[in-house]
């Protein structure tokens, strides 16, 4: 084994927010969107884009392919099961990349041999070795995953490790599947494949850990701690069930704790909080308030002692800075007479490069935002601006709606939409309340009937003119389906984001 150095190593970034963390319920992303966020995450500096997995359906090999044709910089990777033609289906995808990778992945575990596949270990190490060697074929980056392995048996793990990187695979991915690990087992189980697998000093050692338990970054640290050099990471930590270790967690541990760590990457962390305000306008998936770096609480000081400390030294209560992550601290308030200049300005300290056409768009918005609205914060701007880059195309336009509501009486809503030039208008609808009445009408108009999930609102600022975010999530035939709505009037807001997420049902049914 070789020992780890004490000077700083440089640890592999692989993100695989649009791969592991699209598979969040709910947070399935169309084309332009997973070209956005390809964009941004080469951007932030990520070292591996795992775009997706090429096989899984038509959408996901169109965003494998248009991903490896355009982003440059990073390696591209695409993700395929230990079979002929998803090894080929993926090679088809990434084969336009400048750096293409293919990740093959078969699950070890003594569960999952039984119960799930019906192998031998003879027989996994044997489809193992065969898909490594299919792949290396067609590129020489390959990775391979044992899934399941951090309840694989030790010896049946190291007996695999070491055939997949005599086949030739250059990565090799542990995975903690089901997040059943904890830091002292991941750190013993690298350290043990670094002891055991004689060739492992011909690959890259990687860790892939879920968060069932919470410890997903924690043990992703464990390994890093004990000579794994590559992390595999999600923004905002989504994906799978309680979802994947978090880019933005790993990636400050490790340059907060450099002094234990020893330990770098190459994400260039101002851009981590625009990043993951993309992830979460795009996936609709919020991030919590007391969420590490990027939660809106994450430098927030309440205590009167603390505040005190950070006024005559901010090191007293802040391991890093705000503005180390992207936190831009303005207190810069915009309004009724700001210009386009000023919101340029604010919009490029947000993280946001905004083409001249975009901008003009922004600002028509913007504009109508301030006759409602006296002051314009940050968070507004950023909502506005996202709602202006993510607009799905968009078949059913909300044009105007009647409520009618008093006291002890059911709530009517007359409500019309725009389909092209056709104007929609329902006679009276009744719901249990408003929100529900319009529902009930957008559903009678557009033909698409649903099941309400999950319906959220919270104020994008303070005040009572704040501008209210609705997020619903809405079911339809067994799918999930997201939509997003921003206005300073909550019943519009929930509205906009009910016919946001009809929009993408009617895409999805290639409806026009
Ligand atoms: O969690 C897992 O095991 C995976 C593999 C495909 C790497 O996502
Ligand atoms: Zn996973």
């Amino acid at each position: 084994m070789t020992a780890l150095s004490t000077s700083s190593r440089r640890i592999v970034i692989f993100d695989t927010t649009l791969r592991d963390g699209e598979q969040s319920p709910g947070a399935s992303m169309n084309l332009q969107e997973k070209l956005e966020i390809a964009q941004a995450l080469a951007h932030l500096g990520v070292d591996v884009i795992e775009a997706g997995f090429p096989i899984a359906s038509p959408g996901d090999f169109e965003a494998v392919r248009q991903i490896s044709q355009t982003i440059r910089g990073p390696v591209i990777c695409g993700l395929a099961r230990c079979r002929d033609a998803d090894i080929d289906r993926a090679w088809e995808a990434l084969r336009y990349a400048e750096r293409p990778r293919i990740h093959v992945f078969l699950a070890t575990s003594a569960i999952h041999r039984e119960y799930k596949l019906k192998m031998s270990k003879e027989d996994i190490v044997r489809q193992a070795v065969a898909s490594v060697k299919r792949a290396v074929g067609y590129c020489p980056d390959v990775e391979f995953s044992p899934e399941d392995a951090a309840r694989t048996e030790v010896d049946f793990l190291c007996e695999v490790v070491e055939a997949a990187i005599a086949a030739g695979a250059t990565t090799v991915n542990i995975p903690d599947t089901v997040g059943y690990a904890t830091p002292a087992h991941m750190g013993n189980l690298i350290r043990v494949l670094r002891e055991r697998v004689p060739n492992i000093d011909r690959a890259v050692i990687s860790v892939h850990c879920h968060n069932d338990l919470g410890l997903a970054v924690a043990n992703s640290l464990a390994a890093v701690e004990n000579g794994a050099g590559q992390v595999e990471c999600t923004i905002n930590g989504i994906g799978e069930r309680a979802g994947n270790c978090s880019l933005e967690e790993i990636v400050m541990a490790l340059r907060v704790r450099h002094d234990y760590y020893h330990a770098s990457t190459g994400v260039v962390t101002q851009r981590i909080v625009p990043t993951s305000r993309l992830v979460a306008g795009i996936t609709g998936l919020s991030v919590q308030r007391n969420k590490a770096i990027v939660g809106q609480n994450a430098f927030a000081h309440e205590a009167g002692i603390h505040q005190d400390g950070i006024l005559k030294q901010p090191l007293t209560y802040e391991i890093m800075r705000p503005e180390d992550v992207g936190l831009t601290k303005s207190d810069l308030v915009l309004g009724k007479h700001s210009g386009r200049a000023a919101l340029a300005d604010r919009a490029k300290a947000l993280g946001y490069n905004l083409t001249s056409e975009q901008l003009n768009q922004v600002f028509e918005q913007f504009k109508l935002l301030a006759d409602k609205k006296k002051e314009i914060y940050d968070a507004d701007i950023a909502i506005l601006i996202d709602q202006q880059l993510h607009v799905v195309s968009e078949l059913f336009h909300l044009d105007r709606y009647e409520l009618s509501l008093a006291t002890g009486k059911t709530p009517e809503v007359k409500l019309t939409l725009r389909r092209g030039e056709e104007k929609l208008t329902t006679q009276v609808a009744a719901g249990d309340g408003p929100i529900d009445a319009i529902f009930l009408a957008i559903e009678q108009l557009t033909g698409i009937s649903t099941t309400c999930n999950d319906f959220r609102v919270h104020s994008v600022t303070v005040g009572k003119d704040a501008l209210g975010e609705v997020v619903v999530q809405l079911e339809h035939r067994g799918q999930l389906y997201r939509g997003r709505g921003v206005s300073t009037d909550s019943v519009e807001a929930a509205a906009k984001a009910f016919l946001s997420a009809i929009n993408r049902i009617a895409a999805a049914k290639g409806l026009s």
